[in-house]
């Protein structure tokens, strides 16, 4: 078995080469990898997983330098209800998250790793979430037997050797320990095939120890199972660090808007799991909105801190895009397309013959064959789609089109507006303009959605997801609603709040609002509004624009379909409501009376 001895000199970091021996110990690998973070060790990784089969090189006169990887059919989302947060005491976790006692998760997780690495490489992923040495950015380092999860953490994050510069002798760095759970060689020393996906589908941990803000993951390789500085780090470990350190870690894309006079705004946008946060965070204004631009900083996460000047500045911890490919085509997100179409990593898309890839809605009529996302032979019609539902695309940020300027900054981008959005098909309005910071948090705190197919389990189902944060806060959601009602007072000048829904449909089922590009009505009135140059009128649920209020050149959305989009349905609100109360009743003894409050004024304004 290796030890850290075998690191790189440029790693002088003692406290982290003993604790990679202290690892490497426990999960007994053949070998230990450091990786560098350069072109050439993705190019090997990559060229040594297309020899075992884990990924495929695609068509490089279709798709330059992409590849291909399909996962194990049960390795295919997060996995919520095996993820847990492991304060000391359950009440620090909160009722929203699963628990364990750490004494006993420890127990389990040492004898879960122990030697669940034997004959393989243990890769140990140095990584910056933020631009490196940014006073935003946290230093992350991943030990993981996937070289799928090396080499995508490439792409997601600053990853690699200038890492080390910023942590030197004895900087601060979160610990992330991940396993597939599939070792090559049993306890007994007998071998055990490989298979293209090593997983483990009778055992997936996603563990968080809060206290000592470390993670442990264990039997998936998928996505925010495996990738610790997205999820993991980034949300559960540091809304943590954020509370304790008085500022935002948020399940929220960052965009800029350039009005024609180029006065620049930015805005956050937080929405659930696959409800369009990485097309609307690279939206294209439609025609009649020559003039305005939008530009992206990140479509997932921002880390949001108190400025001298008053503000919030926000950064994007990630440097890569892991989006859901269901649905992106030319049209719904040219920008996406194009960032895609080199240097990508997909995963459970399906593969055409000429080696390009698919999925459901990139086309409008699919390919006459294909090869689906299992491997099996696809064709229209055989009643399976090609592509796995939370397929994905990985790529690097600097392949997006519309990337801001600004991305890498590591003070961040002042933050004009926060923006929360539900896929909801009646009941909540276009859009709504919260009337002060308490109104914004109770409307984001009682968000709720459709679900979708990021989670492993029932897709469509209304549930309550506050802040979109619902599995990623990384404590009591109850505390985390006191810490947001007590960060508007952090800054002279708080965002304006925001409550849309693109999603409302009609009673044929069909969505009223267009979406995509056509969002740029919304998002010019809210960047209006925050400049204080656009009218709203009062209503029980916020100011709202009329139909004046808007611009629709290029558009043909009568007065009728308009109200349509921003009526208010008693009896839709009243069970609303109900849905409000539960999740209140679900974190009983923990929600801030503020919030309680702005329930009653809410149901006395809708009364009224
Ligand atoms: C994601 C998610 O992958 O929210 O971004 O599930
Ligand atoms: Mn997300």
């Amino acid at each position: 078995m290796s030890s850290s001895n075998n690191a790189p000199a440029y790693v002088k970091h003692a406290k982290l080469k003993a604790w990679v021996d202290e690892m490497a110990a426990l999960a007994k690998p053949d070998s230990i990898y450091w990786c560098d973070g350069s072109q050439e060790e993705y190019d090997l990784l990559c060229a040594a997983m297309c020899a075992t089969g884990m990924m495929k090189k695609l068509n490089p006169a279709k798709r330059p330098n992409s590849f291909l990887a399909l996962s194990d059919p049960a390795d295919v989302a997060r996995v919520e209800e095996r993820t847990f947060v492991c304060s000391k005491t359950q009440d620090q976790a909160g009722p929203l998250n699963n628990w364990v006692d750490p004494v006993e998760m420890r127990a389990t997780m040492g004898k879960l790793f122990d030697g669940c690495m034997r004959g393989r490489t243990m890769y140990v992923v140095p990584f910056s979430m933020g631009p490196l040495g940014s006073h935003i950015a946290q230093v992350g380092v991943e030990l993981s037997d996937s070289p799928y999860v090396a080499v995508s953490m490439r792409i997601m994050t600053r990853m690699g050797r200038a890492v080390y510069d910023v942590i030197k002798e004895d900087g601060y760095f979160v610990p992330c320990m991940h396993s597939v759970g599939m070792p090559l060689i049993d306890a007994a020393g007998k071998k055990i095939d490989d298979v293209r996906w090593p997983c483990n589908n009778e055992q997936k941990w996603i563990v968080h120890y809060p206290e000592t803000r470390e993670i442990w993951s264990f039997g998936s390789g998928y996505g925010g199972n495996a990738l610790l500085g997205k999820k993991c780090l980034a949300l559960r470990i540091a809304s943590v660090m954020a509370r304790d350190e008085g500022w935002l870690a948020e399940h929220m894309l960052i965009l800029g808007v350039t009005s024609p006079k180029g006065e620049k705004t930015y805005v956050t946008g937080a929405f659930p799991s696959a409800c369009g946060k990485t097309n609307f965070a690279m939206l294209v204004p439609p025609p009649g909105f020559e003039g305005w631009k939008v530009t992206t900083i990140g479509e997932d996460i921002a880390w949001i801190k108190p400025h001298k000047d008053g503000r919030f500045y926000a950064i994007n911890p990630e440097a890569g895009y892991f989006g859901v490919a269901p649905g992106t085509n030319y049209h719904t997100n040219q920008n996406c397309m194009k960032a895609i179409e080199a240097d990508t990593i997909f995963t459970n898309v399906a593969e055409t013959p000429d080696g390009d890839v698919w999925w459901e809605g990139m086309t409008d009529e699919p390919p006459a064959k294909l090869t689906d996302w299992q491997g099996k032979e696809w064709t229209p019609g055989c009643g399976r789609p090609a592509a796995h539902a939370n397929s994905r695309f990985t790529v690097p940020a600097t392949r997006c089109p519309s990337l801001d300027p600004q991305w890498d900054d590591p003070d961040g981008v002042p933050i004009s507006a926060f923006m929360f959005g539900g896929r909801r098909s009646d009941t909540t309005p276009l859009v709504a303009e919260a009337f002060d910071w308490e109104d914004g948090v109770y409307k984001a705190a009682t968000l709720g959605s459709e679900t979708t197919a990021a989670i492993a389990g029932k897709t469509g189902v209304v549930r309550r997801d506050p802040m979109a944060m619902i599995a990623f806060v990384g404590y009591n959601m109850g505390d985390y609603f006191k810490h947001w009602l007590k960060m508007g007072k952090a800054v002279s000048k708080p965002p304006k709040i925001y409550q849309v829904n693109w999603f409302r449909k009609n009673a044929e089922g069909k969505f009223v609002w267009p979406g995509f590009g056509d969002n740029m009505r919304v998002l010019k009135w809210v960047v209006e509004r925050c400049q204080g140059t656009a009218h709203a009128k009062a209503t029980a649920l916020g100011n709202v624009p009329e139909f004046d209020d808007l611009s629709w050149q290029g558009l043909e959305f009568g007065r009728d379909k308009f109200s349509k989009v921003v009526s208010i349905d008693q009896s839709d609100w009243k069970q609303e409501l109900a849905m409000h109360d539960e999740l209140f009743k679900k974190l009983e003894g923990f929600v801030p009376q503020e919030l309680a409050a702005s329930r009653l004024a809410l149901q006395e304004r809708l009364a009224a």
